[in-house]
């Protein structure tokens, strides 16, 4: 189902907003070379892979000391949820973690905000940031946690400040059914659902034999998406591996206009899509789905990487 593009819909060929850029060095932040001009700033930052592979990394060794997972109502949950909203804390974001209950126990949501831009005009992106109690899960969906992290992070790093107002978000218990991401759609009221102009969601971009799926629902937000591979010359597919399997379909089911990116789960690559992208014909996309082998080594680097800049240009596009 398609939805029509609504009066509070973003709008593509914005104009670009001047950005102020800090003159302090953040931690972690890209050498210092020469002073970028005007329009450079306004420009997406290329997101380091490596420091998305670090965050991988962290969630990896939670899992392993917390008996496997990163599952909703385990401790590994909860040390994710600390490792996430600790450096945003740290970056200046304003964090709010969000309660509910799911099967009997207590999950999260972790909901950060970058101060400034129009508040009646709110961009967002998000990711589930539970894993299945089966495994570790790195794919699934440390990827689309990792890559949202280091996005909002560079947003601080530049001191980027678009004409309306950023959104992060990491859901709990998606893996129980979409249930962190349907309480904080519920708990918004019509009023708050109305203020958010984009919802864009990120689960699994970083499968080990990728396809550069993007999600067919707002035009304006796919077309955003579409732009930036066919900058690379990286052909994309409409993602069909079902359609309201994650956390933009209680956003999409409110009204609110949603995108997204995905690499796969487990359907099996075509012949025709390993042409165009490499890999394995006839293997699935993902073959650890939901598996104890979804670990660091269940990522292809080159998806996560294009994916990861893929997403930091779209919120640059999208809210300027
Ligand atoms: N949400 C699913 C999970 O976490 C993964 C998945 C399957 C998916 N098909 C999808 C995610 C299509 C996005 C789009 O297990
Ligand atoms: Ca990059
Ligand atoms: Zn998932």
């Amino acid at each position: 189902m398609k939805l029509p593009l609504s009066r509070r819909a973003l709008t593509a060929g914005a104009v670009a907003v001047a950005t102020l850029m800090t003159g302090g060095a953040v931690a972690g932040a890209a050498p210092a070379t020469a002073p970028a001009p005007a329009s450079a700033a306004a420009a997406a930052p290329d997101i380091p892979i490596a420091n998305v592979k670090a965050h991988l990394a962290r969630f990896q060794s939670i899992a392993q000391a917390n008996g496997g997972n990163r599952a909703h109502g385990r401790p590994g949950y909860q040390a994710s949820l600390d490792y996430v909203k600790a450096k945003l804390d740290a970056a200046g974001f304003t964090t709010t973690v969000q309660r509910f209950t799911a099967s009997g126990r207590t999950g999260y949501n972790l909901i950060a905000d970058w101060p400034g831009g129009d508040a009646n005009q709110v961009v967002m992106a998000g990711s589930h940031l539970d894993s299945v109690s089966s495994g570790p899960g790195i794919n699934d969906n440390g990827s689309g946690s990792a890559a949202v992290l280091e996005t909002a992070l560079a947003v601080a790093r530049s001191g980027h400040q678009p004409a309306k107002h950023l959104r992060f978000a990491w859901w709990g218990a998606e893996e129980l059914g979409l249930v962190g991401s349907r309480h904080y759609v519920s708990s918004l009221g019509s009023t708050g659902r109305a203020k958010i102009s984009g919802y864009l969601n990120f689960d699994m971009i970083g499968s080990p034999n990728p396809g550069y799926f993007v999600y067919d629902d707002d035009p304006v937000i796919e077309k955003t998406f579409k732009d930036y591979f066919a900058g690379l010359g990286i052909a994309t597919e409409i993602e069909t591996e079902g359609d309201g399997r994650s956390d933009h379909a209680p956003f999409k089911n409110a009204g609110v206009p949603v995108g997204g990116l995905f690499s796969g789960a487990d359907y099996r690559k075509t012949s025709a899509q390993a042409a165009k992208w490499g890999g394995t014909v006839g293997q699935p996309f993902d073959r650890c789905y939901h598996s104890s082998c979804d670990t660091t080594a269940n990522i292809d680097d080159t998806a996560l990487d294009r994916n990861s800049d893929a997403i930091a240009y779209a919120m640059w596009e999208l809210s300027r």
